[in-house]
């Protein structure tokens, strides 16, 4: 069996790769090795494998002990860890959620519904780094995967409506406490049916421009709002965020010439699902029938909704695909612009797909 070091499993992601590997039996396939920055020694999480004892993710011994790492410990602890364990020899294989590594040479982004043929490849030629995508780029791809598979898409713009939790837990407990804030604000005047609207808006505006609106890791209202930003800014007027899309839709595809993608990405008040509004051209006019099998034909966990009103707003939503791995693919129609061009729309869970996912799966690839 396997020895396979956890680094990083108590955080969010972490705590979602671990709902999954328990809900897919994959422990049951690996010796697990739990590591911890914090609690050496303290009592390792039960995964049916019996008792064990958390070990130092900063011991390069330790460490190089493991035959595979999954480490959801973020970019610092890969930043300062990875390179220690190269240069000491270890030729395990490295799983990351992080960005750290993710446009490395010798690294591949895993989304293996979409790339499993390049991951395949990669394993055949020896690299040992595998690394999770950006969230979005991920949810893109398991939504209309199917349409680059086809070799159809000549550009897409995907303009972003990405969750509180793409930017931590922390920023999550902050959306709900500006949305209590804000509802604390006007509960009185709520509760009186004879209250102006304009009133309470006016209180709301207010509460959400004070200084002690609770705001520090947003640094803005969201709640009531939207951020449109995300990420750091770069010299060409991209957000990081934004800047990613090109970079990892094509290195997860391994194109030959690149596809443009780009757009803007924005923060909204959804929990943990991602959206994405996209118009994509293709290379010439397929009849929409075409263009929704291809869509459905991309992997099993597409859920294609219908372009109609009641399905859509049941269906297509944060609301609807929060906690599942289904990715509801909707509004897909021709645009004004001409029959090449087609929009559509992606709802995926980020912390699923968008993060613990395409990680246990690799891990499953390495076990095969
Ligand atoms: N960078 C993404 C976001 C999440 O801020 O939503 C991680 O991929």
């Amino acid at each position: 069996m396997k020895r396979v070091g956890l680094v990083g499993w108590r955080g969010m992601v972490g705590s979602v790769l671990m709902e999954r590997m328990r809900a897919e039996n994959d422990f049951a396939l690996i010796d697990p090795v739990f590591f911890t920055t914090s609690n050496v020694g303290g009592a390792a999480p039960d995964v049916g494998k019996g008792a064990s004892s958390l070990q130092d993710a900063k011991s390069i011994a330790a460490l190089a002990a493991m035959d595979v790492i999954i480490s959801c410990q973020g970019g610092d602890y890969t930043n300062a860890i990875y390179p220690q364990l190269r240069a000491a020899g270890w030729d395990g294989y490295w799983i990351d959620a992080a960005s750290a590594l993710r446009m490395e040479a010798d690294a591949v982004i895993v989304l293996d519904p979409v790339n499993r043929g390049v991951i395949d490849a990669a394993l055949a030629r020896g690299v040992r780094n595998y690394i999770g995508g950006n969230c979005t780029n991920s949810i893109l791809l398991m939504g209309v995967g199917g349409l680059f598979k086809a070799g159809l898409v000549e550009w897409v713009s995907s303009m972003t409506y990405q969750a509180a939790s793409g930017a931590g837990a922390q920023n999550m407990r902050e959306l709900l406490a500006q949305m209590g804030a804000l509802h604390a604000s006007v509960a009185e005047l709520l509760a009186d049916p004879a209250s102006a609207i304009l009133d309470i808006d006016r209180k709301v505006a207010a509460t959400m421009r004070d200084e002690a609106f609770p705001a520090q890791h947003f640094g803005a209202p969201l709640a009531g709002s939207l951020i449109p930003w995300i990420d750091k800014q770069l010299d060409n007027g991209q957000s990081k965020e934004e800047w990613k899309g090109q970079a990892e839709v094509n290195k997860i595809l391994g194109t030959e010439s690149t596809i443009p993608v780009d757009g803007l990405c924005v923060r909204i008040g959804a929990m943990r699902c991602h959206s994405l509004a996209l118009t994509l051209k293709l290379n010439r006019d397929l009849p929409l029938a075409d263009i929704e099998a291809l869509i459905r034909e991309g992997n099993p966990w597409v859920k294609y909704v219908a372009n109609e009103r009641p399905l859509s707003m049941q269906e297509l939503t944060p609301a609807a695909v929060t906690g599942k791995l289904d990715i509801a693919v909707g509004r897909v129609r021709k645009l004004n612009m001409g029959p090449q061009y087609l929009s559509a729309f992606v709802c995926g869970d980020q912390l699923l797909w968008g993060a613990a996912e395409p990680l246990r799966r690799m891990l499953r690839i390495l076990l095969e």
